[in-house]
This record gives C-alpha cells, sequence and structure tokens, in this order.
C-alpha cells in the first residue's frame, strides 16, 4: 500500500501565506476531495502534490519515499485542470494518445491504450472529431481519458465540472466516480460543492484560509461536524446547546415540550419544505419532507421547536457530540447536558403523542 502523504505543508507566495501546516494522508485506491471556498488554496496544495510547486515548508512522500524534491515528470500524475487544457485543433484521439506518443511507446501498445481509454470514457465513436466541435462534458471525458492514459499513479481533478450546467455536473460526477473505480486510481479531487463532495467522496478535508479544518468521511463531516464553519460550509444547521443539529433532524409541533417559536418563512422545495422559525433567542429552520399533504404550517403560526426523538435515540446524537473536538472538556459537558434535555424532550414527545393517540 502506497499511501501518499503530506507533511506539515505550508506555502508562501511573495510572503503571503496561503497554506498553514497541512497534514493529509491518502490512502491508496481513495477518492479523497478538498472542499473549500474561494481562495483557500486547494489548488496551492494540488500543484504542490503534483510538483509544479515546491512548498515553502514541509514534504511530500509516496508510501515510504519522500518525493519533495521530484519534477512533475518523475511523479506520473494524470492531471485534469478547470479548463480542460486540450488541443483544440488536434482529435480525440490524438488529444488522448498524445502524453503516449510524448513517451514514445510503440505505436500498437498506444493504439490499445486510446482505444480502452476512449471507450471508459464513453468517446470512442468521437475519435476524428476536433475538440472545438464537441459539448463541454464530452470535452470533460476526453480530458479525463487523456489523463488516465499514461496510466498515472494518481488523477487530480482540479474542479473539472466547473464549466458544465448544473444537470451535466450531477451525471459526471457519477461518471467520474464510476471510472475511478474500474480504474481504481487513487484521485484527488478539488470542489467548492459541498453537494458534489458529499455525494462523490470516499473522505473529505475541509479548508479555510489555508488550514485544514476537518478530515472526515462525507457522513462524518455532515453529522459530525468540528466547527461552527464546517457545519456551515456543508449545509444548514442549528445550534442547539453547544451541538449542531440539522434543519432535517428538527421537528415543528403545534404543542409539546420544545422551544416555544413563531413561522416566519417557508420555502418549498419539491421533495420539502424548509421552515424557518423564530424563538426568543434565536432563529431556527427546520425541514419538514413533502407527504404530498400539504405544508403542515403558514407563515405566523405559532409552534414548538424540537429535536426529532429517534434523532436523539439513535447514534446520530453520539455522532455529533462526538464530532466536536475543540475545546473537548466543556463541550462533551455541553454536549451530555444537551443529551440529557434532549433524551427529555423525546420522553415528553412521546408522552404528548401518546396523549393525542398518535402510538
Ligand atoms: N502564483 C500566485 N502568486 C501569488 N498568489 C497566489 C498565486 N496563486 C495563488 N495565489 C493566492 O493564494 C491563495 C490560494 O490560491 P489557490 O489558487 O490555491 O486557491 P483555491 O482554493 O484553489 O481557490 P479557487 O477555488 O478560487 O480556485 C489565494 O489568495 C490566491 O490569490
Ligand atoms: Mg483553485
Amino acid at each position: 500500500m502506497s499511501n501518499v502523504i503530506l507533511k506539515h505543508i505550508s506555502h508562501s507566495y511573495d510572503r503571503v501565506r496561503v497554506l498553514e501546516n497541512v497534514d493529509l494522508t491518502i490512502g491508496e485506491g481513495e477518492f479523497y476531495t478538498l472542499l473549500g471556498p474561494s481562495g483557500c488554496g486547494k489548488t496551492t496544495l494540488l500543484r504542490i502534490l503534483a510538483g509544479f510547486i515546491t512548498p515553502s515548508e514541509g514534504e511530500v512522500w509516496i508510501g515510504d519515499q519522500n518525493i519533495t524534491d521530484h519534477g512533475p515528470e518523475k511523479r506520473n500524475m494524470g492531471i485534469v485542470f478547470q479548463n480542460y487544457a486540450l488541443f483544440p485543433n488536434m482529435t480525440v484521439r490524438e488529444n488522448i494518445s498524445y502524453g503516449l506518443r510524448v513517451r514514445r511507446l510503440p505505436k500498437n501498445v498506444q493504439q490499445d491504450r486510446c482505444d480502452y481509454y476512449m471507450e471508459l470514457a464513453g468517446m470512442k465513436e468521437y475519435a476524428d472529431r476536433r475538440i472545438q466541435d464537441l459539448s463541454g462534458g464530452q470535452q470533460q471525458r476526453v480530458a479525463i481519458a487523456r489523463a488516465l492514459v499514461i496510466e498515472p499513479r494518481m488523477l487530480l481533478l482540479d474542479e473539472p465540472m466547473s464549466n458544465l450546467d448544473v444537470a451535466l455536473r450531477v451525471k459526471m460526477r457519477e461518471e467520474i466516480r464510476s471510472i475511478q473505480k474500474k480504474v481504481g486510481i487513487t484521485t484527488l479531487f478539488i470542489t467548492h460543492d459541498q453537494q458534489e463532495a458529499l455525494s462523490i467522496s470516499d473522505r473529505i478535508a475541509v479548508m479555510r484560509g489555508g488550514h485544514v479544518l476537518q478530515v472526515g468521511t462525507p457522513d462524518e463531516i455532515y453529522n459530525s461536524p468540528n466547527q461552527e464553519f464546517v457545519a456551515n460550509f456543508v449545509g444548514t444547521s442549528n445550534l442547539l446547546d453547544g451541538r449542531y443539529v440539522r434543519p432535517e433532524q428538527m421537528q415543528l409541533l403545534k404543542s409539546g415540550d420544545g422551544i416555544p417559536a413563531r413561522v416566519t418563512g417557508i420555502r418549498f422545495s419539491g421533495v420539502y419544505y424548509e421552515y424557518t422559525a423564530r424563538a426568543s433567542d434565536r432563529e431556527y429552520r427546520i425541514i419538514e419532507l413533502n407527504d404530498g399533504s400539504g405544508a403542515s404550517f403558514k407563515d405566523g403560526d405559532p409552534c414548538f421547536v424540537s429535536v426529532k426523538p429517534e434523532v436523539l435515540s439513535s447514534a446520530a446524537l453520539k455522532a455529533v457530540s462526538s464530532g466536536i473536538s475543540h475545546d473537548d472538556a466543556h463541550l462533551t459537558a455541553a454536549s451530555s447536558r444537551a443529551g440529557q434535555s434532549a433524551a427529555k424532550a423525546a420522553e415528553s414527545a412521546q408522552n404528548t403523542a401518546r396523549k393525542e393517540g398518535r402510538l
């Protein structure tokens, strides 16, 4: 197993620090995503891994080999850039086989490999088309085939879908993931789109301002964010007794033991209703699935906000509290208090439900 390891990486451009002590380990065959807002240092980190930039501090290792001083040509990385950087006047086949020609591989190997990766990317029937005559999605497939055809040690994808419209992005991310699984190649993927990151990755590193804030599976990042920035960057969250609780883990009741509030907004998305409810201390977001019977509340209705009983009694509660790592002692205490009051709330919600004959 050859892990790719970034050790204590810091980098400055003209004395401006843009990466600060980044430590990452990417496992063999893993689909690893860097997620963060514009300017947080994602591309810089990718370029350090590819060997285009030597970091101001820190080391890059593959397995037990320190490759910090190796140039890009010695690292054998397949890269897809945001703008694809294809040769517009060449055909699909010429673009894909370019790296093989440069490496002077025998003609029959060039032909076979090019055919294999064109087929994998679904571009075989376009082999003789010029790049300028392809759609955005087709160009992206060519860029991926061109990166893979050299059989690189690792695939690096820098926001490869930012030129595509939303529907195509969703389709292409599934294709990329399926190609990656088939080839089994270790992949570093960059995006600032949280949906994309959650749906495609084995693990995600959330970055901000040159720092890695949290590394985890999509499930861990979404259900157990370790700080407010992560919680809000990968979705909406409510802060309740020191825990981040997602809108779909909350409920609005007409009566009960929750926090008294008033509905101040409803947004319908088709699949669900998203309510905003104002309590004395703050605003809450609550999601109700659309079961076809219409919204349970309208603007201005009084309501009670609480955490869903099944969330309180499930592992999710533990996950939420265990994910809070900074200032552990303080927050764990807060979480366990929250757990207790939440358990009480669940019990009383069940009592109410029983009284109302719903259980
Ligand atoms: N060649 C350069 N010279 C000076 N500063 C640079 C250079 N390249 C990037 N930067 C700065 O470094 C910081 C990180 O840039 P980087 O391109 O790594 O961010 P990013 O996370 O990839 O952003 P985006 O999502 O917009 O692509 C930014 O503040 C950027 O302005
Ligand atoms: Mg970038």
